[in-house]
């Protein structure tokens, strides 16, 4: 079995020089002479899809991009490096080993959709990946790829939601990353939608965002949001062709994923595999698979997506065929849950992670969500009555209600499919089969050191309203609406 080498190189690029000697700016000297048409249309044909998370064809992104652009104002180019999924270290990973792929696509991206500006959405406790894009910037500035643009590398909160797109939009734009309500393509950063009208920084709300209007419409230049995976197969694929991405992968989806395996394998790391490969060879090839003396229960894709037990492991990782049995690709970031993991520790954990990371815009997402990681917590102490789940699961069903991000549906999917897969576990705790067990933590990736992943255990102290206080406000984040952030967003002490 082996892993494939396309974005995630096999050892550390250290300059643009070294990049060069390895073939590296080709894709960007065949964008320089193509016109943007073809640009887009040959990424359409490679079947690129966003490595973000959707999986949305990036070709058709693009394309949009150029149908809804601003007469007066272009467009901003703008790099998903939030990571925040939980299990999830593929894009850091990339950018450590060589950030300059990322940064050739990220100029192919402007090149076709008429963009002055990139933005690196990034986070400022991600140092190390900070320093070397920041670098490796001056490199490609210096050398002069990209004479007409101009870069910034941001430094954004921790948060999860920086990771939604249009709540990077919003943080980069100086507020809160809470999520606006999204048209279907992005409009973009208000420093440049207001600087043709003469008009100071608007100090307001996302939802003016929402609420523009249609003459602010025709005007406001979109932003292209990609991640950083999917923008570092750009420049191959424009250097070599659709044909020669589509040579791996299935039909539907073509090409490499790199994927993070953690929790309960015999190692923990990120490798790059064909799509299609089945998820049991993607968890032995990075993962060493099961631990000794244990067998694997299941595997949590993130938290966007339906846990799959083991019985369906041999499921290609593929958009197409993991959207087939109730699950999805996400970030590639496959969480292992062994013989020892309780459910209903596991369902309680996620629960935490996804009411206490909502913003609480929409009051079922934040309030529901959080009474029922309380039930899952209550039930998991197995210190619940049969009410507790009948609750739990009702408000599994309505925590998406009205809900203006996909936050909200994905703890719906989460906790449906752990209720629905393992039920007989919540039964059991809740007739004292079972004793108590703690919620299982579920939190972001600060690092994987010599194989093994360092989980941000500090999560385990962050309130509902983002602090880290000792008790929370009972205010919900999204309580600061209407306040910029000035430099005072990163919500850890
Ligand atoms: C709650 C939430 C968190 C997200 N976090 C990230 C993230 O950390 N990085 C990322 O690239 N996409 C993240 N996404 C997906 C983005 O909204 C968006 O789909 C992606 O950046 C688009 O890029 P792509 O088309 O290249 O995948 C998140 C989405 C949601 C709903
Ligand atoms: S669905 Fe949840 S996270 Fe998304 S905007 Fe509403 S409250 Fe915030």
């Amino acid at each position: 079995m082996r892993t494939a080498r396309r974005v995630l190189w096999s050892s550390t690029i250290d300059t643009l020089d070294e990049y060069v000697r390895r073939r590296g700016g080709a894709g960007l000297e065949v964008a320089r002479r193509a016109d943007p048409e073809w640009l887009i249309s040959t990424l359409e044909a490679s079947g690129l899809r966003g490595r973000g998370g959707a999986g949305f064809p990036t070709g058709r992104k693009w394309r949009t991009m150029v149908e809804n652009r601003s007469t007066l104002e272009p467009t901003t180019v703008v790099v998903n490096g939030a990571e925040g999924e939980p299990g999830t270290f593929k894009d850091r990973s990339i950018i450590r080993r060589c950030p300059y792929h990322v940064i050739e696509g990220a100029i192919i991206a402007a090149l076709a959709v008429d963009a002055d500006h990139i933005v690196f959405g990034m986070k400022k406790s991600f140092a190390r990946e900070v320093t070397r894009m920041r670098s490796a910037v001056e490199e490609v500035v210096a050398a002069g790829w990209a004479d007409r643009i101009s870069f910034e590398v941001f430094e954004g909160p921790d948060e999860y939601l920086y990771g939604e797109e249009t709540a990077l939009l919003e943080t980069i734009d100086g507020r809160y990353p809470f999520p606006r309500l999204a048209p279907p393509f992005r409009r973009g950063l208000e420093r440049v939608s207001r600087r043709h009208a003469g008009a100071a920084p608007r100090t307001g709300l996302s939802s003016r965002v929402q609420l523009a209007g249609p003459q602010e419409f025709l005007t406001a230049p979109p932003a292209l949001v990609d991640n950083v995976e999917t923008l570092a197969n750009v420049p191959r694929i424009m250097a070599r062709g659709a044909n020669w991405f589509r040579t791996l992968g299935t039909e539907q989806s073509p090409g490499t994923i790199v994927c993070t395996v953690t929790g309960a394998s015999r190692r923990h790391g990120v490798g790059e595999v064909m799509m299609g490969t089945s998820l049991r060879k993607v968890i032995q090839m990075i993962g060493g698979g099961a631990r000794r003396g244990h067998r694997i229960k299941a595997v949590l894709p993130g938290v966007a997506n339906g846990i799959i037990p083991e019985d369906l492991l041999d499921t290609p990782v593929a958009y197409e065929t993991m959207q087939a049995i109730g699950s999805g690709v996400g970030s590639g970031g496959f969480i292992v849950l062994d013989d020892t993991v309780d459910m209903v520790a596991l369902s309680a954990g996620v629960s935490r992670f996804l009411g206490v990371e909502s913003c609480g815009q929409c009051q079922p997402c934040k309030l529901t969500g959080l009474a029922l990681s309380e039930d899952l917590r209550t039930i998991s102490h197995s210190d619940a009555g049969d009410h507790h789940l009948e609750q739990a699961k009702a408000r599994a069903g309505n925590v998406a209600d009205r809900a203006r991000c996909y936050l909200a549906h994905q703890h719906q999917v989460v906790l449906q499919s752990i209720l629905s897969r393992y039920g007989q576990e919540f039964d059991d705790h809740v007739a004292g089969r079972i004793g108590p067990v703690e919620p299982y933590l579920i939190a972001e990736l600060v690092d994987i050191v010599d194989g093994k992943a360092v989980v941000d255990e500090r999560f385990a102290e962050k309130q509902p309203d983002w602090s880290y206080d000792e008790s929370s406000t009972g205010k919900n984040p999204a309580d600061r609406l209407g306040q910029n952030r000035f430099g005072e967003w990163s919500f850890r002490p």
